[in-house]
């Protein structure tokens, strides 16, 4: 798809030119999630999430004109301050991919800062947060350099686009609260190439919405998810997996309007299971979850059959546990994780997350 190719983003080079920009932007966890993609980063099913808020990676790219043009950006890529060859070259590759969207890039000396919110081993999908930091920061480019991008719309539409190029969730992550990425009859203008802001469906019930990562393992996983992803084209389950997740998001879509809790739980936790389900049953078969996974799980189903409270768990592909309640009852829940949950998570650790407000411009005046 060659929607956003654009040979005319040329600088001049008789000019000096350099600039900076930057862009906080956050992590999100998916409710019926993206698993499985073809052709270049496109969906096999369509994915729905809440943007969080506290888990986010802030980037910074400083650029200036190279003395002499060459085929590629030049790059010096820090990460917590230091230099990082592994990151380095995932993000060489992303942007050599971009080129022809921004062709301005091979003119271009950059160095990129990047951070996290959240450390770095803790096992967060940071692919969301990061590669959705690095687009919007190259669109903020794109419009500082030629002017374009006025709109904000069509800048959060093209970062949505660049962004899913790193990463498929990363995309979601550039709109508040709650994002869709993926065709869906529910969405006329949904679409597989960049996600849209859904957050007018939420019913208030769901608008302050907390996310508490349990952290089990800080271990790399043994398969990342474009592995995953790529083991799910061949996977037998596929096709019924594809029309379970399009069934899901339309009743999910409702739950979220009505302000359901308990069809709301009832279908993302089985998402999160589903999704360890189909790892489970792929060839090869592998499993992410670990036993503190299990017991956080269980936990969190006795604490809401003892309480009635509306506490429910999901997964990412990964041992950590994302647990989703009402802001109204986190007193309750506070309790609940100190006597029962904080023993089970790693060096005791958790974040407490939230639905949060999207990505931020940094500014630099
Ligand atoms: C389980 O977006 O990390 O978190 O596109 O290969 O970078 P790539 O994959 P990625 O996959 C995320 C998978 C998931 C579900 C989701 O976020 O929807």
């Amino acid at each position: 798809m060659d929607r956003y190719n654009n040979p005319d983003l040329v600088l001049p080079s008789s000019e000096s030119i350099s600039g900076k920009v930057g862009w906080k932007s956050p992590s999100n966890i998916a409710l019926v999630k993206y698993w499985g993609k073809y052709g270049n980063q496109l969906p096999l099913n369509p994915s729905i999430s809440f943007t969080l808020s506290q888990a986010y990676t802030q980037s910074m790219i400083e650029y200036s004109l190279k003395d002499q043009p060459s085929e590629k950006p030049e790059l010096d890529f820090y990460f917590e301050g230091k230099l990082n060859p592994k990151f380095s070259k995932r993000v060489k590759i992303y942007l050599d991919s971009l080129l022809e969207i921004f062709p301005f890039l091979k003119q271009l000396k950059l160095t990129i800062n990047t951070d996290n919110s959240f450390p770095h081993s803790s096992g967060i999908a940071s692919s969301a947060s990061s590669m959705s930091a690095l687009a919007l920061c190259l669109c903020s480019m794109e419009k500082q350099l030629f002017g374009t991008l006025d709109d904000k719309d069509e800048f959060m539409q093209k970062a949505s686009f660049v962004a899913r190029l790193g990463s498929g969730s990363a995309s979601r992550s550039i709109y508040p609260k709650l994002a869709l990425w993926g065709e869906s009859p529910d969405f006329p203008e949904a679409s597989n190439l960049y996600a849209i802001p859904t957050k007018a469906v939420l019913h208030d019930k769901f608008r302050r919405f907390r996310d508490d990562i349990l952290i089990v393992s800080r271990e790399a996983k043994s398969i990342s998810s474009s592995d995953g992803h790529m083991i799910m084209s061949r996977h037998r389950f596929k096709e019924p997996r594809i029309s379970q997740a399009k069934k899901r998001l339309h009743f999910l879509l409702k739950a979220l309007k009505e302000g359901n809790y308990q069809r709301f739980g009832e279908i993302v936790e089985k998402e999160a299971l589903t999704l360890h389900g189909m790892m489970m049953t792929a060839t090869p078969a592998y499993l992410l979850m670990e036993p503190n996974t299990l017991k956080i799980i269980q936990e969190i189903q006795n604490f809401r059959n003892r309480t009635g409270l509306p506490v429910f768990f999901s997964l990412d592909a990964g041992p950590n546990v994302h647990m989703l309640y009402p802001k109204s009852v986190e007193e309750k829940v506070k309790v609940f994780v100190d006597d029962r949950l904080v023993k089970l998570c790693k060096n005791g650790e958790y974040i407490k997350d939230y639905l949060g407000s999207g990505p931020m411009e940094l500014d630099f005046n």
